[in-house]
This record gives C-alpha cells, structure tokens and sequence, in this order.
C-alpha cells in the first residue's frame, strides 16, 4: 500500500447533491436497515457495463457499503467514505476473514461525490458491473448480499449494533413497494383443459374490473398453476374498439388478430415485474375500460391428457396515484404481410424505425424505463439503436441471446430520455438455417415479428411507431414485371450466403412507410430510410483514472496518507465483524 494508492483514492468533490427523487440515473431505491436510516440508490447501464451507487446513511461519521459472497467480511468487496474537519476519505478495500482487511491494488470504485448535508452524509460512486479484479465481488443477475455500517463520527469507532446485511438483485431489482391501499384482480386461464400435444397456445381475450375513479397498476406477478406446463405468458391490452370478449387457440382466427400491446410478458424463471415508484399504468377513469388479452403457451412434452389449468398473472392496483402515468409504445416492423425472411440463413437481419419527429409535436420527452424486445421462433438477437441528428447515440436495449421462451419485460436499470425528432431503429437477426420455405411476417408463431416495446413515461395516447419497405418497389429492383413474379423469383431462388445479403441489403435499402398510430388507430404515415447501426458494445473494466492523468481533477484531491490509515484499517477490521 503507497501513499499513491491512498491519495488517488481520496477524492474531493466539491458539487454538493441536488434533490435526487427523480434522478432518472438512479431509479432504485432501498432501505438497508429495517429502522431506514441507510438507503441506498442505484442505477445501471447494462450496455456501457457500469453501475452507479449512491448510499446515504442518517450520521455525519463515517459510512461503508459492501458486497459479500455470504453476508460477512470474508472476502466482501468493501468501500468506505466520510467527510471530516480536514476533508474527504474514501477507499476500495476487500475483507480477509479474520484479519486484516486491505486496500484494494486496483482501485476499482471512481467516487462521484461525497457530501455531508443535514444530519446525512451521501457518497455516490461507479464501477463495472463485471468484476475486475480478484478483490472485487462480481454484479450478476443473481441476487447478492449487501452489506453496511457506519459510525456516530469520523473517529471510525467501533459500532455493533450499526452494522448489517440485505440481499437484493440489483440488476433484475423489482421494487415490491408496499402502498396503504392496495388490490389486485387476476387475468388466468378458467379451467382451461390442456391438450395432449407438444406446443400449445391459449389465448383468452377478457374483462378488467371497472374502475369509476383511476388507479394506478404497479406491479403484475405470475400464477403459475402448473410449473411444468405453463412455459411463457405474455398480456396485451386491446385498441378501444374490442369489445366483445373469447377464448380459442391463437391466432386460428384472422379475424382475431386484435391486441398486440404487450404490457406484461413473463417466461420460465421470472419474476414479477414492477414498475419504478414513480409511475404506473393507469387503469379505472377516463381510461375507459379496455380488454386484455392473456397468451398462454404450455408445453406438454409427456403428452399428458386432462390436465386443467388457472395460470396466469395477478395486477396488483393501488388508489395512491404515482407522479406519472405509464404508456407503452410498440416500435419496430409493422405486423403486416408481405415481409419474407429467406431459409438457410443463420443470421438474416430485419429492420424496423420508429421517427419520433411526427410523435412528438405536441408531446413531451419520452422518459423510458423498461423495454420487452419481441420476435418469434426464428428469432436470435434483438437491438434497439437510439439515434438523434442522424448519429447514433448508442442503444436503448440490446439483447443477444434472444430466446422467444425467455421472454420478460426489463428495467433498462436508468431512465432514458428520447427527445422529440429522436429515432429508434429495432434490428432483429433470424436463424432460418433450419427451415425449407420463407417465413413470413405475421401473427402466428410461425410467421416472424421484429418489435420492441417501449415502456415510458409521461403517458402519451399513442401506440404504436413502425416502419415497414415498400414492397411496390420489389419488382422493379428484381427485374419482375409484377409483385406476383417477384414472389415467385424469390420463392423458387437458391438462397446461399451471398443471395442471402444481397436481399438483407435490397430490403433494408428500400424506401420505407413510417407510420405512428394512436389508440383509436388513427395513422399518420411519412416516408423514410433505414439507418446503419453501429456494433454492440463490449463493455469492459472501468478503472479509476492513474493519478495525475487530469480526470478527476488533480487540484481536487485530498492528500490523506499514513496518518489515517491505522483508523481505516481499525474501521474496516470493526466493520461487520
Ligand atoms: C456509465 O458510464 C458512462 C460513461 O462514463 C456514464 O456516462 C454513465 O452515466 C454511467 N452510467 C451509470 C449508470 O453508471
Ligand atoms: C434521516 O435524515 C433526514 C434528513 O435530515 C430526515 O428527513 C429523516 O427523517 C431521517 N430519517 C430517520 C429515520 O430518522
Ligand atoms: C373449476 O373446477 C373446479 C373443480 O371442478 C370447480 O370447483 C370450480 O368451480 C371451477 N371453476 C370455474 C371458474 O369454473
Ligand atoms: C362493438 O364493436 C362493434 C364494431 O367494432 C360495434 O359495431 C358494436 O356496436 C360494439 N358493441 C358494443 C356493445 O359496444
Ligand atoms: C437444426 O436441427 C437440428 C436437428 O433437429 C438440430 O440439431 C440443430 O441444432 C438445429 N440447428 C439450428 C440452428 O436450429
Ligand atoms: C445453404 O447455404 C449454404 C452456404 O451458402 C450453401 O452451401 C447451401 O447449398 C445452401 N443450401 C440450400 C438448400 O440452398
Ligand atoms: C392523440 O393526440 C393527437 C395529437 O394531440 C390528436 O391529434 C389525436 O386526435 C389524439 N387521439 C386520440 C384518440 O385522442
Ligand atoms: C432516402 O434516401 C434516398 C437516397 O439516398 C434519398 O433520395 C431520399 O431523400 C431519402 N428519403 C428520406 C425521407 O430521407
Ligand atoms: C481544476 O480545478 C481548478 C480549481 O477548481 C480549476 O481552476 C482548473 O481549471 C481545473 N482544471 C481542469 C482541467 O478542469
């Protein structure tokens, strides 16, 4: 341990925090202890790989935050801070068991701020999400058990009782608020037999309670009745003009292809789904009363026969209205005919744009929370660039291991703002290397789609935003005289690795139909091209800066070297012993 190591770790910074309630970087929020003297707030960006914290504790002495493999010191990844008469302290240590515990080589936590304001003192930082060194606890999608402590002063006594451990899934956190008033109503399957095949979808289109006053959904969570039957869930909400309720197979009846709004999508392994404190889907009120309509797909490998099943999801409602009403866009490739993906292609990309310059004349920003990205069987990767003045500014969701019985709604982990004349390109890559004939665009779950759905706020009425080619165009490019021949070209082609990309490029280099609908289905149609998408990300360690290399400001930094040291090695050997 050098004095270098310890004065590159000792970061003042002046800024003092502003009311950090809605701060769209940090949307979730925990109490540590059960007397909320500890909070704890983060937020995170899965794409660039990193996370923020920020812990305040109700004490002007000094605070440590960490993460443990089982809820104690040995080899708990731990940062501690204060603000004290002569300045600020602040360090990356790891706990050896019962020794010692060290500072860490790397320094692997950058601090953004460390202040002292009313009886609290709050200490935000960022680091990677993936570990980067052996002294630091990994961030996966698991959940981790974090632990805290803290002193009535600087002078780094030793506090039992000021001490203690909370587990949480930071990355798939859902924040199970517990509001005063709050019900629930439940979309499930009625007794519903399951037939005896391999893959079966149910769809039930069905009544919400009405509501006379508006309330605010928050959270939806599974009933699953049967754990090896159910294997995904997904419920849509329907275009006002549903009315009329039923129950058949999916998509066995072209007249019933009504209700595509995903608002809820739950697949083996998940959880329930909540949205941030700060918003909900408003149900009950003006909203008028629209239907919902509950897929259930079961998978029956063993062929059992007479099995009845009730799964489904529960919403659970309150009466204390949040700041903001929630809204869903659906944004990517209109769901419409027409549309071919080719066989033998292992990785065949589709596009689909939403031009927000139309959406938002009269709107205010999008601030989005959560995305659930859509494809059907074929599908293996689903992106959603996010584009503003023509560049792209980087990815509002990504998924590369698309799996359609994976599906859920995520919690992008920060809010992101999409500004009016903003543009969302959703690209969705397809393995058809098994298959004989085209796939098609459409509903079934044979047919292919490409969508993202965009959970936002402040709610706005519309719908949905998608692009689709103008397939008019076809004909003249393929050198056919009429649609008929240019299907007929296409259908009886050899589709190698060159065909294959020469007609990935023909479609996306179309001109295209953009389009924005409303609730009621009113449309407003523009044209526009398909942009390039930059590559993903592949987010790697962030290191705090080397000492004089100019960021955070040298002139900023505190020099607090041998002197301290015995006190915060004393801390972090009383910290959670
Ligand atoms: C992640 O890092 C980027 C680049 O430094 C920064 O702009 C962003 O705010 C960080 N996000 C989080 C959640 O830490
Ligand atoms: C913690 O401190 C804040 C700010 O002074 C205060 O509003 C809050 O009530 C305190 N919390 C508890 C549990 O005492
Ligand atoms: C479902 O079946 C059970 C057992 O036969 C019966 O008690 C129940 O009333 C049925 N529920 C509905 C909604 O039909
Ligand atoms: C249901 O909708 C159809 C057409 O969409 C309309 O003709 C009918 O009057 C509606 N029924 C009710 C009860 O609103
Ligand atoms: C194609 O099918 C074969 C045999 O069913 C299977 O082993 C293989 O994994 C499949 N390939 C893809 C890319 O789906
Ligand atoms: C599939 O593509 C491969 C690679 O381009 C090619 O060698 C093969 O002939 C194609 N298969 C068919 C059935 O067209
Ligand atoms: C939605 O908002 C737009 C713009 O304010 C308006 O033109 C349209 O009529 C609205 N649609 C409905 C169904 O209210
Ligand atoms: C699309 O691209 C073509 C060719 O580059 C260009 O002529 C046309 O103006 C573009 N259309 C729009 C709506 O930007
Ligand atoms: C560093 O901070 C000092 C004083 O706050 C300021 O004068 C100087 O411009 C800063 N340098 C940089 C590179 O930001």
């Amino acid at each position: 341990m050098t004095c270098q190591v310890a004065v590159s770790v000792l970061i003042l910074l002046l800024a003092r925090e502003t009311g950090a309630q809605e701060a769209p970087l940090l949307p979730f929020r925990e109490h540590l202890d059960s007397d909320q003297l500890v909070t704890l707030r983060w937020g995170f960006d899965e794409v660039q790989g990193n996370i923020t914290f920020e812990l305040c504790v109700n004490t002007t002495g000094w605070i440590g935050f960490g993460l443990s493999p089982n809820g104690d010191m040995t080899g708990a990844d731990i940062i501690i801070g204060g603000v004290n008469s002569d300045g600020y302290y602040f360090g990356d240590y790891h706990g050896i068991g019962k020794e010692m515990p060290l500072l860490d080589q790397k320094q692997s936590y950058s601090l953004l701020s460390l202040t002292e304001a009313d009886g609290q003192t709050t200490m935000r930082v960022k680091r990677s999400i993936k570990s980067c060194d052996v002294d630091d606890h990994p961030i996966t999608e698991l959940p981790v058990k974090l632990i805290y402590a803290y002193g009535l002063t600087d002078d780094l006594g030793y506090h039992r009782k000021r001490r203690g451990t909370k587990e949480l899934n930071l990355l798939n956190y859902m924040p199970r608020t517990v509001p005063t008033s709050s019900h629930y109503f439940d979309m499930t399957m009625s007794n519903f037999t399951v037939p005896a095949k391999d893959t079966h979808y149910e769809c039930r289109v069905m009544n919400a309670p009405s509501f006379a006053e508006k309330h605010h959904i928050y959270r939806i969570e599974p009933l699953i009745e049967h754990v090896d039957l159910v294997h995904h869930m997904l419920l849509y909400t329907c275009p006002p003009h549903v009315n009329s309720t039923f129950q058949e197979e999916c998509y066995t009846n072209a007249d019933h292809n009504v209700c595509y709004q995903i608002i809820a999508a739950w697949g083996v392994g998940a959880g329930d789904f909540e949205v941030p404190e700060l918003v909900g889907f408003p149900i009950g009120g003006d909203e008028g009363d629209y239907l919902y309509r509950l897929e259930m797909h079961y998978n029956n490998p063993t062929l059992l026969a007479g099995r009845v099943d009730n799964s489904g999801l529960r919403l659970h409602y309150t009466s204390q209205l949040r700041t903001h009403d929630a809204g869903v866009i659906m944004a990517g490739l209109a769901v419409t005919g027409g549309y071919g993906i080719p066989p033998n292609a292992s990785s065949f990309h589709t596009y689909g744009m939403c031009d927000t310059s139309k959406l938002f004349e009269t709107g205010a920003d999008l601030q989005v929370f959560a995305a659930a990205l859509h494809t059907h069987l074929a599908g293996r990767k689903v992106r959603v660039g996010h584009y503003r003045d023509g560049k792209q500014l980087g990815f509002m969701a990504l998924e590369e291991h698309y799996n359609f019985e994976f599906q859920q709604v995520k919690n992008l982990g920060k809010t992101k703002t999409v500004e009016m004349g903003d543009t969302l390109l959703v690209e969705c890559t397809y393995d058809t290397s098994n298959r004989t004939g085209f796939s098609w665009t459409g509903f079934s779950t044979q047919n292919e789609m490409c969508l993202a759905f965009i959970f936002y706020y402040p709610a706005s009425n519309i719908s949905n935003c998608l692009s689709f080619p103008q397939l008019e165009a076809l004909p003249s490019v393929l050198g056919a005289s009429d649609m008929n021949e240019a299907y007929q070209m296409l259908t009886q082609k050899t589709w190698d690795e060159e065909t294959i990309m020469e007609y990935e490029k023909t479609l996306k280099d179309l001109p295209q139909y953009f389009m924005i609908a409303d609730k009621e289905e009113n449309v407003w149609r523009n044209m526009g091209n398909i942009t390039d998408m930059m590559a993903s990300p592949t987010p790697d360690c962030w290191r705090s800066p080397p000492p004089g290399s100019g960021a955070p400001n040298q002139s900023n930094m505190v020099q607090v070297c041998w002197p301290l040291l015995p006190l915060v090695l004393a801390l972090i050997y009383a910290l959670l012993c």
